[in-house]
């Protein structure tokens, strides 16, 4: 049964009602039609279509190059391998510098089988935002650590360390909603600022390294399952304690978010 037909399939309201019921949900990424079933299957809420392929698919040391031809191809496999998750998929890039060019993009993500597009940044994506959820795209905004501005930012680190750093992200989180964002994406940030922002919005916030407290969480699909080169502190590797193989892990990963067992202390930064 495809996604478009499955009556369980995962909405934006499903998401908004395990929020507001205090359920987590999880998250992974995927890129293949055949990893979109199998983590999809296992409970997967939300799949994310990472431009961090640019990684771990085609081993660049960062996200820069990746192309709206590569996130189209990807969302399709996604989409026809998906059994019933929400979709999300990444505007790569420089893929939305322009009003025109966001939304020709944003539409084709859309029709590649996206439900939902995500794009990084803060206050200087509130307009970009609006012009997408006005025009009936949902989006997530992704905030903290934001790969896209990794040569701005001076390498992968932890954002919101600092009082005026922590408070800027929390201004800017708000805009977002209120500019019509549906769901936020946080990473790399202290647990307390995780939590915080978590509980001043409405919308859902999923987190990656921002502790256990955000509404959902999310992972890389390589760091699950430990064969990304890299282990960075807020990951976990599911894959040595499964006794299913990968599907065992994946159900792992969602067992242990839903019961509060991931992410640890040992996987937050405070
Ligand atoms: O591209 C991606 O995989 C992401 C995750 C790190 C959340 O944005």
């Amino acid at each position: 049964m495809s996604s478009q037909s499955n009556s369980k399939a995962v909405t934006l309201t499903t998401l908004l009602d395990l929020k507001a019921r205090g359920e987590k949900f999880s998250c992974l990424t995927a890129y293949d039609a055949c990893f979109a079933t199998i983590l999809s299957e296992a409970g997967v809420e939300v799949l994310l279509v990472g431009d961090s392929l640019g990684m771990v698919l085609q081993g660049h040391d960062s996200t820069l190059p990746v192309t709206m031809a590569d996130m189209i191809y990807h969302t399709e496999c996604v989409k026809r391998g998906n059994r019933g998750a929400l979709i999300m998929s990444d505007l790569p890039f420089m893929s939305y510098a322009s009003e025109t060019q966001t939304l020709e993009n944003a539409a084709s993500l859309m029709r590649a089988g996206a439900h939902m597009v995500k794009l990084e940044g803060g206050a200087w994506i509130a307009n970009t935002t609006r012009l997408l959820a006005e025009r009936g795209i949902p989006v997530c905004a992704h905030m903290g650590l934001t790969p896209q501005s990794v040569n701005r930012i001076g390498g992968f680190h932890v954002q919101g360390r600092n009082t005026e750093q922590a408070e800027m992200i929390i201004e800017e989180a708000q805009l977002l909603q209120d500019a019509g964002a549906s769901t936020l994406l946080l990473e790399c940030v202290p647990r307390a600022l995780g939590k915080k922002i978590t509980d001043s919005l409405n919308i859902p916030v999923i987190g990656i390294g921002a502790g256990p407290d955000t509404s959902g969480q999310i992972m890389v699909l390589h760091d699950v399952l430990g064969v990304s080169p890299i282990t960075p502190k807020f990951v976990k590797n599911f894959l040595t304690d499964s006794d299913n193989g990968i599907p065992g892990a994946i159900e792992g990963y969602v067992n242990s978010v839903k019961n509060l067992t991931f992410p640890s202390d040992d996987h937050c930064f405070n």
